[in-house]
């Protein structure tokens, strides 16, 4: 599919149907991230799937996932991510929302939902996924087989920004 037209086509996805992601499709999932681009390929991404029951429990105690079969918590590893010399500054969120656009966009490719959850609790996801200090959990992408009808591809007419107010100069 052509790129803009699996953009257009991926939307948030807040209901989900029971069905699982089939395993060879999760292993996709993981290959995109696994193949995203990270500041001085240090790649800090540290990956959490959690598909079994027990762990869907623990994550529903730190974030709403609305119900998907799979979530994978983004996590980065502080100790190894690369710092600009100049100002020190960590770029692990930039490195992990690399990592969580590509599984987002792959898991669009093979007809599958998603939702990107940053609204969530990250002391009770480190204690109940027992993280140390210098691993941070950074985003949560739900994924799962939609339930209902899908948002139109069309939709960013009305709901983006047309492209001369996103023109900062
Ligand atoms: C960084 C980021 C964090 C988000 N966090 C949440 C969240 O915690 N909960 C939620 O329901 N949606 C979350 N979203 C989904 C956005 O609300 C959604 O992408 C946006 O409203 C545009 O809608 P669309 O994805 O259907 O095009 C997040 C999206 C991004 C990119």
């Amino acid at each position: 599919m052509e790129f803009l037209q699996l953009a257009k086509k991926r939307y948030s996805v807040r209901k989900y149907q029971s069905r699982k992601v089939e395993p060879e499709k999760l292993m996709k999932i993981l290959e995109a991230a696994r193949v995203a681009p990270t500041g001085a390929n240090t790649q800090p991404q540290r990956l959490i799937v959690v598909q079994e029951q027990e762990g869907l429990e623990k994550l529903k105690k730190a974030a709403n996932v609305f119900g998907s079969p799979l979530a994978i918590i983004v996590c980065g590893d502080h100790k190894v991510v690369w710092k600009r010399p100049f100002d020190g500054k960590d770029i692990l969120d930039i490195d992990a929302s690399i990592v969580t656009d590509h599984m987002m966009l792959q898991a669009t490719e093979l007809g599958l939902g998603t939702l990107w959850v940053c609204y969530f609790d990250p002391d009770v996801l480190r204690k109940e996924f027992e993280l140390p200090d210098h691993i941070e959990p950074i985003n949560i992408l739900a994924i799962g087989y939609a339930d209902g009808e899908p948002a139109s591809p069309e939709r960013h007419d009305k709901t983006r920004k047309p492209i001369e107010h996103i023109l900062y100069k």
